[in-house]
């Protein structure tokens, strides 16, 4: 049974879809961008801004619901028990659909999807990095506005070069004010130094990646003492160049020091990955006959979901 704590909406979705969201819509999308499988680009800021464009096919509700239930009976046919989605309310400012409508629309897939595979799926509001402290604010702001049972979390995800994580400060602290649990992008693109900062200033939950903090035994150390729990997406890792190949992860390292492990597929329809593969890839790396049981009641631990919601995974 496979748990999926760091996916992003917008990620999931595969170029064919993309192809028939953008031709329902309207929408142009750059010839070399829908070049499948996993799009055309190159590095992580190129990678980006395809993801931008990506996400500007998506015009609708219905586009939403329709991404939302492909995915999860995707993954949920396969073994997948529970996903965490990260959805941007910036997202809304861009194609007009509010984030209201936008929960609505993940609770309906959500809803069709639990009656056909069992799958349970929660939501996670994100601020991008990159837009900045105030569009934060205000991505937290619309967040606990729209209160759902399925929104259970705020997060940042965008690219980690862009402003210090204590920043966005006074963003986490109106999630979290509001009952929402905290997760953010650190320790991917950047070294282990920015984990625990990032961990403090924002009262994190769990950490977004985290893997360079392989680079510092006292870093893991910490993390292995405070029990924050990673989201370790392998093949991200690799694709997006964070290292080489999965010889070289630091995921055995990571467990090895004590580190809380659950895995992630990130933006599985730009890295042709699923729950399975992540899982897959994590045996083969970590020797330890039950590290598949390991990590998922890890993941059930660190899930942002209800402890009902809990019961019935671990029943
Ligand atoms: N948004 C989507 N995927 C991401 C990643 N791997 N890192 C940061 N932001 C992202
Ligand atoms: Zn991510």
């Amino acid at each position: 049974m496979y748990v999926d704590l760091h996916v992003h909406l917008r990620g999931t979705i595969a170029p064919a879809t993309v192809n028939r969201l953008a031709r329902r819509n309207g929408v142009a999308i750059r010839e070399g961008t829908l070049r499948a499988p996993g799009y055309g680009w190159h590095d992580f800021p190129s990678f980006l801004r395809v993801y931008d464009e990506v996400a500007a096919a998506i015009r609708t509700a219905r586009d939403i619901e329709e991404v939302t239930y492909e995915h999860l009976v995707r993954v949920g046919c396969a073994g997948t028990a529970y996903v965490e989605f990260m959805l941007s309310p910036p997202h809304e400012r861009r194609v007009g659909i509010s984030f209201a409508d936008q929960l609505a629309a993940v609770d309906r897939a959500a809803d069709r999807a639990r009656e056909l595979t069992g799958i349970e799926c929660c939501v996670i509001a994100t601020a991008v990095r990159q837009l900045g402290p105030d569009a934060a604010i205000d991505s937290a702001q619309i967040a606990i506005a729209c209160r759902s049972p399925r929104l259970v979390g705020f997060g940042l995800t965008g690219n980690e070069r862009m402003h210090d994580a204590a920043d966005f400060r006074p963003a986490f602290a109106i999630a979290r004010s509001e009952g929402l649990k905290a997760t953010a992008h650190a320790g991917e693109h950047l070294g282990p130094e920015t984990i625990l900062p990032a961990i403090e200033a924002l009262g994190l939950d769990r950490v977004g990646h985290g893997v360079r903090a392989a680079e510092s035994q006292a870093v893991m150390a910490a993390l292995a003492r405070l029990g924050v729990p990673l989201e370790v997406c392998l093949t991200s890792n690799i694709a997006l160049g964070v290292c080489s190949d999965i010889g070289e992860h630091p995921i055995a390292a990571l467990a090895e020091a004590g580190c809380v492990l659950t895995l992630g597929t990130d933006d599985p329809g730009f890295f042709s990955t699923t729950p399975a593969r992540e899982y897959e890839l994590a045996k083969r790396a970590i020797s330890d006959p039950n590290i598949e049981a390991r990590i998922t009641r890890a993941a059930i631990a660190a899930a942002f979901c209800d402890e009902t919601t809990k019961a019935r995974l671990l029943g």
